[in-house]
């Protein structure tokens, strides 16, 4: 479990925490080459729903509504979803993929994979995609923190240095913008829905609508309400122990829009919107993710 990796995390040099596979970082007590093999040829089921996020996007949000939702239309299903050593596509032991083929459907998965490392079966099989967004902005703020907090990261020692990682890509997971750049030519797509971290906070309860019609969920009002009810920040941060453990409060922090403000200098607001602009300026992405 999540508890475990972070504790033994504590004892570790910073450069033993990562991984590098295919290019890319990672956090090396959640992820391995083995995990990443047994991954590509994992079985994916027509009716698997898919959460994508870039880290600090909305993941866990997204994810308890998805898990609410999912055993809200399916009587066989567990009222405590798998761990998100389990359901995080990348995270955990290989042995993990013969344990879910046993999953009553629908089966959540979520991953922070880059669209091109996520399993060309996932797109294959009419299988939901949901992409979560948020802007750059706040993500990376967010993702400091996170950094800071999270004994399995590395320290970063100024806010400065992380700006500088974050714009580069020498981030886990990979630049922000080559994942935006990616899903921007899939919006249109069957079976993938995007949703941004701003839209959810704009309007909860038509957001999760607006999901479990994606899903082809149809359930009874309260029952949506009620799941609305159960996602909001001050409901998850409360029963974050429950839900992730001892090292649970570093997973909702603020949770809220424009928090960049309070750290961003000019020029680092500058750079960054010139960065925006040149990935992602006039596209239908791009006009979805304004700060
Ligand atoms: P902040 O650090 O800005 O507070 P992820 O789950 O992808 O790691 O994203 C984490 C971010 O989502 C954190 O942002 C966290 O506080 C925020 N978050 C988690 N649950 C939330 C909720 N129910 N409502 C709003 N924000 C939430």
């Amino acid at each position: 479990g999540i508890d475990k990796t972070l504790d033994a995390a504590k004892g570790k040099k910073p450069e033993e925490l990562l991984v590098m596979y295919k290019g890319v970082l990672y956090p090396s007590g959640m992820c391995s080459p083995e995990t990443f093999q047994a991954l590509d040829i994992m079985e994916v089921r027509k009716d698997d729903v898919f959460l994508v996020a870039y880290p600090k996007c909305g993941t866990n949000w997204v994810r308890h509504i998805l898990n609410d939702l999912t055993s809200a239309v399916s009587k066989n299903k567990e009222e405590v979803p798998p761990t998100e050593h389990i359901q995080m596509l990348e995270f955990g032991v290989p042995g993990k993929f013969q344990k879910i083929k046993s999953f009553p459907s629908p089966r959540v998965f979520t991953t922070h994979l880059h669209y091109d490392n996520i399993p060309k079966a996932v797109f294959g099989t009419k299988a939901k995609v949901l992409v979560v967004f948020r802007n750059p902005k706040d993500a990376a703020v967010s993702y400091y923190h996170f950094y800071n907090k999270n004994p399995g990261l590395p320290n970063v020692s100024s806010w400065d240095e992380f700006f500088q990682k974050f714009m580069s890509g020498e981030v886990c997971w990979s630049s922000y913008f080559d994942h935006a750049l990616a899903w921007n030519k899939h919006m249109d797509e069957e079976n993938i829905m995007i949703i941004t971290y701003e839209e959810m906070k704009e309007n909860l309860l038509g957001r999760v609508k607006q999901i479990a019609e994606f899903l082809g969920f149809s359930l009874p009002e309260e029952k949506i309400q009620s799941i609305a009810e159960n996602a909001t920040f001050e409901s998850m941060s409360n029963k974050s122990q429950e839900t992730h453990g001892k090292f649970g409060s570093i997973f909702f922090r603020k949770g809220t829009v424009g928090d960049w403000k309070n750290l961003f200098t000019e020029a680092q607001s500058q750079e960054m919107d010139a960065k925006f602009e040149e990935c992602l300026a006039g596209t239908k992405l791009g006009a979805r993710l304004k700060y």
